[in-house]
């Protein structure tokens, strides 16, 4: 049977590259953001590559969703967040309200037409659109996998984003500015894998997402590498807290990692320029640099590691 694994973040850049990761290796997937057109866009590109490679039954299918998405095939958010183009929004009590699309397990298409023993080789990927920094939805992510009714063999939360730092400088949108950063960078993990935990399989791996940022400070804001550090205390926490169920915890703390979505139009050419000579290796990262060190993780070969926070910044000296 496919092994299940969470990709948080997984839209875009580094979360797209991990979900491409594990899915190409016959894993099941199931991609959870906040907009589904990007998850849909991630989605299809499993298909397109996946399908032509070798998975378990040949074969990678997407999970339609409920009677709130009939023509996106994705989950609402829970907490109202609106999606754009297309999207979808949810009413505020999406969560807990029964008729509000959610399916028991049998409902959800992912049987193949030739029986439920090729369902258990067949990998699938499964989208839930849901802001993570948000308790519904958490709610949201959980109740979706509760109903796919199997345990959850990895849960990679690549979720986050930089600090929003417009604002008069006054103390007002300072605190907006470090509550955003925390929302971003730390609810949307602490917040997923408390809502997964009670489903991890013996033996399942928890990957989180820190930054080279946690080290050495962030440029423009310092709420961003600050909320990234808080991280590391958590895996330490959560390595100790699962280790008697042979989950192993970790966190990744790229450097500079180009083609993602993360420094929108802030990136500059001196700046990029800048970041890639401070590297050893003279490149940036790439999303699947980093993916696939989340995927060693989430393998036998990785089990024994745990409580680390892992670099990935080809060599990167530390200094904003
Ligand atoms: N790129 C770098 O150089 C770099 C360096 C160090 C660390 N990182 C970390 O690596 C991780 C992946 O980032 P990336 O570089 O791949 O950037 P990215 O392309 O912007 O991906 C971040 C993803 O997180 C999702 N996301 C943000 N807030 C969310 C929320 N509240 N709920 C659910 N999903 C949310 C975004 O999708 P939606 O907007 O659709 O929700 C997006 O797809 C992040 O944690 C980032 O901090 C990146």
């Amino acid at each position: 049977m496919p092994r299940l694994i969470i990709v948080t973040g997984a839209g875009s850049g580094i979360g797209r590259a991990t979900a491409e990761r594990f899915a190409a290796h016959g894993d099941t997937v199931l991609l959870a953001g906040r907009r589904p057109d990007r998850l849909r866009a991630t989605a299809d590109g499993l298909r397109a590559t996946v399908d032509g490679l070798k998975t378990p039954a040949g074969g990678l299918t997407a999970s339609a969703d409920g009677p709130t998405a009939p023509a996106d095939g994705f989950r609402a958010t829970a907490d109202g967040h609106t999606a754009p183009a297309g999207g979808l929004r949810a009413s505020a009590d999406a969560a807990t309200a029964p008729a509000d699309g959610l399916r028991a397990p049998a409902e959800v298409p992912t049987a193949p037409p030739d029986g439920p023993d090729a369902a258990s080789t067949r990998a699938d990927v499964h989208c839930v659109a849901a802001d993570l920094s948000q308790e519904a939805g958490a709610l949201r992510l959980r109740e979706h996998v509760e109903a796919l009714g199997r345990p959850v063999d990895g849960v990679v939360c690549c979720a986050g984003a930089p600090a929003a730092t417009a604002g008069d400088g006054g103390l007002k949108s300072v605190a907006a500015e470090w509550l955003d950063a925390y929302g971003s960078n730390v609810l949307t993990a602490v917040l997923t894998v408390e809502a997964l935990t009670p489903l991890l399989a013996d033996g399942a791996s928890v990957v989180l997402y820190s930054s080279i940022a946690a080290y050495r400070g962030s440029a423009g804001s310092g709420a961003y590498g600050a909320a990234k550090s808080a991280l590391h205390s958590y895996t330490h926490h959560l390595a100790a807290r699962l280790g008697p169920r042979g989950v192993n915890v970790n966190a990744i703390a790229p450097g500079y990692v180009a083609d993602t979505e993360f420094f929108g139009d802030r990136m500059t050419p001196a700046r990029e320029s800048l970041l890639i000579r401070q590297t050893a290796l003279g490149r940036p990262g790439t999303p699947a640099d980093v993916a696939g060190l989340a995927h060693f993780l989430c393998s036998p070969q990785g089990a024994y590691i745990t409580s680390q926070i892992l670099q990935v910044n080809g060599g990167s000296q530390h200094g904003v």
